[in-house]
């Protein structure tokens, strides 16, 4: 069975990191949240005081500092599950609040910020064996990627799907704001000018609204023996 590049992008929460988790794991392969590292930039720049009183980020200076922006994944001893370390320090939890979700859509539309990020993602993803979800993955960082899935499910699931993540976290949040979020962050990643989110040509499309993740894996394993044995 010949080693593959599998991209899979997709809406905000629509259960595509789970999915490429679980695929990842029961293939052996290594599994890189893209969307982790335009969280963990966007936790920098609030970190480094980059954005004004009306959330607007401080253009000029974040390039300034972009260099400085080390982002890598470890897996957890316990758990070997992926966490975020930004300059070294682990993330996972601080780079998925509301806050950063709030602004992280702005700053992944700039284009020195996908520049640097895209050219970290192909070096990541040079030996293959690699699962990689995202928005742009299928589309521009391995274009040539073997298997391609783009996910689908309604804002109304997706919002939902986001709500009982976070209520059992113990985060007190509105379903409202939750569901306004995912609408939001869904225009401005389909509208922006570089590598809009769309599905690749040759993308296999996947609508997870009523399937369950069993479900889903089994489909993923069953499109992933196909591709790899070709
Ligand atoms: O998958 P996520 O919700 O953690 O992604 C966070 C944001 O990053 C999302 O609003 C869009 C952006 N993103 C992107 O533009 N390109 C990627 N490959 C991954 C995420």
């Amino acid at each position: 069975m010949k080693k593959i590049t599998i991209a899979i992008d997709g809406f905000s929460s629509c259960g595509k990191s789970t999915m490429a988790k679980a695929l990842a794991k029961e293939i052996g392969y290594i599994y890189i949240d893209s969307g982790a590292m335009y969280r963990a930039v966007t936790l920098y720049a609030i970190q480094h005081r980059l954005f004004d009183d009306a959330g607007e980020a401080d253009i000029a200076s974040l390039q300034e500092h972009i260099n400085q922006i080390h982002i890598e994944f470890r897996l957890d001893p316990c758990t070997q599950q992926p966490q975020t370390y930004l300059n070294g320090t682990n993330v996972e939890q601080d780079i998925r609040t509301m806050d950063v979700s709030r602004k992280v859509s702005n700053i992944a539309a700039i284009g020195f910020v996908r520049e640097a990020l895209v050219r970290q993602q192909q070096e990541m993803g040079k030996k293959k064996s690699i699962v990689m979800d995202g928005r742009d993955i299928g589309t521009a960082v391995f274009p040539d990627a073997e298997m391609k899935v783009f996910v689908t499910a309604s804002p109304e699931v997706r919002a939902q799907r986001r709500y009982d993540e976070l209520t059992a976290k113990g985060d007190t949040c509105d379903y409202q704001d939750i569901y306004n979020n995912v609408v939001t962050r869904d225009r401005i990643d389909m509208t922006r000018d570089i590598s809009p989110l769309r599905k690749a040509e040759d993308a296999l499309e996947l609508d997870n609204s009523h399937l369950t993740p069993e479900e889903q894996t089994a489909w993923l394993l069953e499109q992933f023996h196909r591709i790899a044995a070709e």
